[in-house]
């Protein structure tokens, strides 16, 4: 099967092998005439995005001075660059970093007032001049955080050593092309990290215990595709039919978590900010932790969803099957494995308590129960495991 498709669900969407070569004149179409394009140094040196530049018949100037889990220099660097270039608008090409920082620099580029003043707490987003966001076009290279289809950027505070969700509903990209062949180079690891986080943002979705039907209902799909598209990719990284599966998967759970996420997220990022882990490896070990402390708010939600999956024996059969699956995709089962240190603890558990998705948690989401989870993550303690 070879999937095309043009979705107008939660934004414009492409979804084709080859799809970026349809870059220029979707610019056009947007009525951009000067795009700068924000990607990441290891991407920019790869052939992948020859096809990014190659689809323009001029080269377009691109910024790619950012990190992986990117930092506020980072944003006021790509303004800078945004700004004393003239350009109206950004073709944000790469994985969620890279994504990122594209999206809050056509934010903050037109913005008089400080990064931080827009985190995303109550309705501090109004701050902000609607009228000055320039556009975005996403160009996702991993199948994995979704932030194509997404309102919001992430971004460290390295004075704070926290992760700032930035907010603002005009952050949504215009326009998002996905194109699977551009994930085909993705090395093991990163199609195995990024593929998870898809899958956290998925299933956080459904185990938060806010309404949001319809959510819910993409969030069970975007279970599917991972568990049954993830595990083919690894196998085989050429199969483009999974990839573009893969990537349906990844901009599906960022639809999802208008829900809400949870446990993994909200301790993920403190780990990230503190150990520069990867983010959706750092989901991926803490996954069955959370899972089981969750268990007793979350047992109807799971139960279901392994009924939808074909997974046999309820709550506990999918923990199991989470288990096994992370094993046979490399994902280590303890954070320590990941360079985290357990000594941190009363630091990590405090900052995830006040994260955002702290509050998308089906148990409520304390000091302590924060703290139990991430010793248990570190010291590879799973009841029943
Ligand atoms: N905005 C959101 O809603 C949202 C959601 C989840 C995560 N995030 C953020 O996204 C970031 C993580 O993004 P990520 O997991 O996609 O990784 P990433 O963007 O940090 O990229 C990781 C590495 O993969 C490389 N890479 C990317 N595409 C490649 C390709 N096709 N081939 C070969 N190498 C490639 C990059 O060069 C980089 O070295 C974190 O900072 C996280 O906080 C944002
Ligand atoms: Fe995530």
């Amino acid at each position: 099967m070879s999937v095309s498709a043009a979705w107008s669900f939660p934004t414009t969407l492409r979804l084709a092998a080859g799809c970026v070569a349809e870059l220029a004149e979707t610019c056009q179409h947007h009525g951009i005439d000067r795009p700068l394009i924000v990607t990441d140094p290891g991407f920019a040196e790869l052939r992948a995005f020859d096809a990014v530049q190659s689809s323009f018949d001029h080269p377009v100037p691109v910024f790619c001075s950012i990190r992986s889990n990117p930092v506020g220099a980072n944003i006021d660097d790509g303004v800078e660059a945004f700004r004393s270039g003239g350009h109206d608008g950004v073709i944000a090409v790469g994985g969620g970093s890279a994504l990122d920082c594209g999206k809050l620099i056509a934010f903050h580029a037109g913005q008089t007032r400080p990064l931080w003043d827009f985190e995303d707490i109550g309705d501090r987003w109004t701050r902000a001049d609607a009228q000055a966001i320039a556009p975005v076009i996403a160009v996702p290279t991993t199948a994995g955080t979704g932030s194509e289809v997404g309102r919001a950027g992430v971004v460290i505070d390295e004075d704070a050593q926290r992760k700032v969700i930035i907010f603002h509903p005009k952050m949504m990209p215009i326009a998002v092309l996905s194109d699977p062949e551009l994930t085909v180079g993705l090395p093991a690891d990163l199609t195995v990290g990024t593929g998870m986080d898809a899958l956290a943002h998925s299933l956080e979705a459904l185990c938060a215990p806010s309404y949001h039907p319809m959510a819910h209902g993409i969030g069970l799909e975007g279970c599917r595709l991972v568990l049954e598209h993830l595990p083919r990719v690894v196998r085989d990284p050429g199969d483009l039919e999974s990839r573009t599966h893969m990537m349906a998967a990844a901009a599906m759970g960022a639809v999802a978590f208008q829900k809400g996420l949870g446990g993994m997220h909200a301790l993920a990022h403190p780990i990230g900010a503190v150990f520069d882990t990867h983010h959706g490896m750092t989901n991926a070990v803490l996954m069955p932790y959370v899972l089981a402390a969750n268990r007793p708010a979350i047992d109807e939600t799971i139960t279901r969803l392994a009924a939808y999956l074909d997974v046999p024996g309820g709550t506990d059969g999918f923990i199991d099957h989470i288990v096994s699956l992370r094993g046979d995709l490399g994902v280590p089962h303890r954070l320590t494995d990941l360079g985290v240190d357990a000594g941190r603890v009363g630091e990590i558990a405090a900052a995830a308590t006040v994260d955002p998705s702290a509050g998308g948690n089906p148990v409520p989401f304390t000091e302590a129960f924060a703290a139990d989870v991430f010793v248990n993550a570190c010291t590879g303690t799973l009841e029943g495991s």
